[in-house]
């Protein structure tokens, strides 16, 4: 007799789970689960007709994706090339990073080449889209612009424009009538963003939907919604800096390790081609305590540049200061520099910094940070033209780190002509290498 299994559902979202739990896994609403006992029903296997059996993977042909590219090339570079008819991309990002701006712009680039482009905002009036378009100079006249909240009148005005291109902006504040609970609830969130992806799959017209995220900087919603689209992109970026950069966090259709960065002006949004100008001072005076290094974002490499500040105190507690560098690598790094290089730091606050608001989590910074230090506490200046990377052991050893090549060639051709990274194996030998 086939096994009865009791069933978990929650009455908010539908989130199922075979254990009893007080909260919901989803919607976290509490006490919202009910129980429900189903056997198991036994399926008989269906004919199946001759096209349609299991061929060898070989004999099958290719479904023909071609990408078709936005004219904003950083954003196509992180998609593999461009939209994919019928494919759905979320844009997921902080409130205020320029979401609405990009798509804006990627709407307005399209429409310029003569395609349709229907633009939904659920968030702002049309008005208000109109303004920042002016100043964007988003003003086309294939770009259709509608303010809805509502999932049937979206069906409605995609239906009235045929647009060759689709962006909900944002999935959010979409509600449909036919679910219970407001805007943003999950199973609002599932329902308008199956309706939408299946509009857009049906007509063969590419989707891109706007994400809000939580406070911990997931993407707002069903878990399930990453798994309807076809593409998943993060847009991040510090509010104090212009820069913002875009990655893809699943892509169906190309690469998940590409980069996008762009930049925020007051003529909207730039793309930024060549970052590695961006995090390096530029000064032409020899000053103690700076390194460059070179750090590997997805799969673009950036020069970055490390400022050290050493300054005598008397405090039993020295300052540690960082900024764009992880403190507690610092702190690990100021160890290993007194213990296997000579160089006491205790009697100095330390301050480190990078430049124009990059940050480095990678360790592939640690022989650039060590170096920086020891230039600053000895007064020596490394030369111009000298790079430096290499994760640093707690012996002393200055150990390979991944795309070292690629690294070296983003160095050479920015006009780095000295590399120290782990062929000097001794952190003591690197720093004699770069300062004398
Ligand atoms: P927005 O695209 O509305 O962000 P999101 O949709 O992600 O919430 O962008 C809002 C911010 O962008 C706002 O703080 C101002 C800035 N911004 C510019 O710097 N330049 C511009 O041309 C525009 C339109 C906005
Ligand atoms: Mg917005």
């Amino acid at each position: 007799m086939a096994k009865i299994k009791s069933e978990f559902r929650c009455s908010e979202c539908g989130w199922t789970t075979y254990k009893w739990v007080g909260q919901c896994g989803e919607c976290q609403g509490w006490d919202t689960l009910t129980e429900s006992t189903s056997a198991p029903k036994e399926v008989k296997a269906a004919r199946i007709s001759n096209n349609q059996i299991a061929r060898p993977i070989t004999q099958i042909p290719e479904d023909a994706q071609g990408h078709r590219p936005t004219g904003v090339s950083e954003f196509d570079r992180v998609l593999g090339g461009g939209l994919v008819a019928g494919a759905t991309i979320l844009l997921s990002g902080e409130p205020g990073v320029g979401k609405s701006t990009l798509l804006l712009e990627v709407a307005a680039r399209l429409a310029k080449t003569g395609s349709k482009v229907l633009y939904v905002s659920a968030e702002e009036s049309a008005g208000q889209v109109r303004l920042r378009a002016q100043r964007t100079n988003a003003l086309v006249d294939t770009l259709y612009l509608a303010s809805e909240t509502d999932l049937s009148a979206v069906l409605g005005q995609f239906a009235a424009v045929q647009p060759d291109l689709v962006i909900v902006d944002s999935v959010q504040t979409v509600s449909s009538a036919e679910i219970d609970g407001a805007a943003g609830m999950p199973a609002q969130v599932r329902e308008v963003a199956s309706n939408l992806i299946r509009l857009a799959k049906a007509n063969s017209v590419p989707l891109m939907l706007v994400g809000h995220v939580t406070k911990d900087g997931s993407i707002a919603g069903p878990r399930v919604l990453e798994h309807l689209v076809d593409v998943v992109c993060h847009f991040e970026g510090d509010r104090q800096t212009s820069l913002r950069f875009i990655r893809t966090l699943k892509n169906r259709f190309g690469p998940t390790d590409e980069v996008g960065c762009f930049e925020m002006t007051s003529e909207g949004i730039s793309e930024v081609p060549d970052p590695s100008q961006l995090f390096v001072s530029g000064s032409q005076n020899l000053v103690s305590g700076s390194c460059i290094t070179v750090t590997v974002e997805g799969r673009r490499s950036l020069i970055a540049e490390i400022q050290a500040l050493v300054v005598k105190t008397n405090s039993p507690q020295p300052r540690r200061v960082t900024n764009g560098v992880d403190s507690s690598r610092v702190a690990m790094l100021l160890a290993v520099l007194e213990r296997r290089a000579g160089i006491s730091l205790m009697d100095k606050d330390v301050y480190v910094s990078t430049v124009g608001g990059m940050k480095i989590t990678e360790p592939a910074a640690d022989l650039a940070i060590a170096i920086a230090l020891a230039s600053a506490v000895t007064d020596k200046p490394v030369p111009h033209g000298t790079a430096a990377f290499g994760e640093i052991s707690l012996s002393g050893e200055i150990r390979g780190v991944t795309n070292g090549k690629q690294r070296a060639n983003e160095a050479s051709r920015l006009g780095h002509k000295t590399i120290i990274d782990s062929s000097s194996s001794q952190l003591k030998a690197a720093i004699r290498l770069a300062i004398g």
